[in-house]
């Protein structure tokens, strides 16, 4: 969706310097026809199954684009309580929804039964116990998934690569028969599904279909010992371009899993969260400063770690551009924030053309960018606006120094 005309870059009909101009930076920007054509390819491509798609919402949870994605029939794959909330109040649906991780709190589960989600994927024995005690006093039966470890490698990096034997989630496939036997027992657990997630910014889908054809093993072990299920999870979805990625071909990771369910009365759901949102954004940041260092040279921008964290968390790299072409010669510098650590930096080494004053978009940015910033050094989080053509909202206004300490007290 980002176009060049004139020398000024465009977001859809939007130029982004207007942007920059009217709601100030940091600003992070997003193209609700990204948005929605990363939907749609999802839906086109698995058509034939007809999948649950819930978008994970820890990846961007901006009510404004869960509000997007709702009216469209997606579903969610939520994390906290917190995250059911962002999706209640946006309108998504609870029978839509479905809740992930390892340490769900009593008062989580107790929400998500009354809200009336659609499964929780479990992660351990003591939540199947925990969430058959809690359903038994609030005399419902709760409908369950087991997320199982594949154990498969999703040649990721190890921060976000989850399906190893190695990681704090799932159960271990190994168990997983045993596991389902006890849930099976409990009387106020409906055991509906089986779930995974290796991984993310998956960039080969053999891992995938890996985990899809020992998932749907277990399904099968599991429906000869008497426990039919109802559906299958893959979890995550494919990754991004962030650079010169090859990307994976979706339709054929779509007709992959079709194969494999084959007849089976399984349906499939899919957890997608980067792939969904991670191309629709930017992050606009102003050039505070040129500095000339010792050995290096710095472009010192108005966003930071705070505002973006994966480049320091994860090495991460995120394409940077002028949104305005110059003519000027360019330098090879370090874009950094005004944070107070070494490890802030958006890109290393960029050759850019630009001077104090310029907006530069740091591309790729819509997914785990916002959802991940914090107010580190007492930096009031960043405006979020969604472009629509030419129309732009304003969907999160910027922090107020007064939000910094408004739930605090002196
Ligand atoms: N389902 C589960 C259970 C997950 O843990 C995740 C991501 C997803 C779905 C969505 O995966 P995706 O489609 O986005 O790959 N902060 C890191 C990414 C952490 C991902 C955590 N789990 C980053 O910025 O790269």
């Amino acid at each position: 969706m980002l176009t060049e005309h004139t020398q000024e870059l465009y977001l859809e009909k939007t130029a982004l310097s207007a942007l920059a101009q009217r709601y100030g930076t940091p600003l992070y920007v997003y193209s609700q026809q990204a948005l929605d054509n990363a939907l749609a390819a999802y839906r086109t491509a698995f058509a034939a199954l007809n999948p649950l798609i819930c978008y994970a919402v820890k990846a961007n949870g901006n009510l404004s684009i869960l509000r997007r994605f709702a009216e469209q029939g997606c579903g969610f794959d939520i994390v906290s309580g917190g995250e059911l909330a962002r999706v209640l109040q946006a309108g998504g649906a609870a029978e839509r929804t479905i809740f992930s991780g390892v340490g769900k709190s009593r008062a989580e589960i107790e929400f998500a039964l009354r809200s009336g989600i659609r499964c929780f994927n479990v992660e351990s024995l003591p939540e199947l116990d925990r969430i058959n005690q809690i359903a038994g006093s609030l005399k419902v039966r709760a409908p369950i998934s087991l997320r199982i470890n594949p154990d498969v490698d999703a040649h990721t990096h190890p921060y976000i690569s989850t399906g190893l034997k190695e990681s704090k989630f799932g159960i271990a496939y190994d168990d997983a028969l045993a596991a389902y036997r006890h849930a099976a027992s409990l009387p106020h657990l409906d055991v509906q599904g089986i779930d995974c997630h290796i991984g993310s910014q998956l960039l080969e889908i053999a891992p995938l279909i890996e985990a899809c054809e020992r998932i749907v093993h277990l399904a099968d072990v599991l429906a000869q010992d008497g426990i039919a299920l109802s559906h299958i999870d893959l979890g995550g979805g494919i990754g991004i371009r962030y650079r010169d990625e090859t990307l994976p071909d979706l339709q054929a990771y779509a007709d992959a899993v079709q194969a494999i369910i084959g007849e089976r009365p399984l349906s499939l759901m899919l957890e997608p969260g980067r792939s969904l949102v991670g191309n629709a954004g930017v992050l606009l940041t102003q050039v505070e400063y040129i500095k000339r260092g010792e050995a290096k040279d710095f472009v010192i921008v108005d966003a930071a770690m705070n505002d973006l964290m994966r480049p320091a968390l994860y090495q991460a790299y995120h394409e940077i551009v002028p949104i305005r072409r110059k003519d000027i010669a360019p330098i090879t510098a370090d874009v950094v924030g005004p944070v107070c650590e070494s490890g802030d930096f958006l890109g290393q080494d960029r050759t850019l053309a630009v001077e104090a004053g310029d907006v530069l978009a740091v591309k790729s940015a819509g997914a785990y960018g916002a959802s991940m910033a914090s107010n580190y050094n007492a930096r009031p989080r960043a405006a979020e606006v969604l472009v629509d053509g030419e129309n732009t909202r304003l969907i999160r206004r910027r922090e107020s120094m007064e939000d910094l300490w408004a739930c605090e007290m002196a």
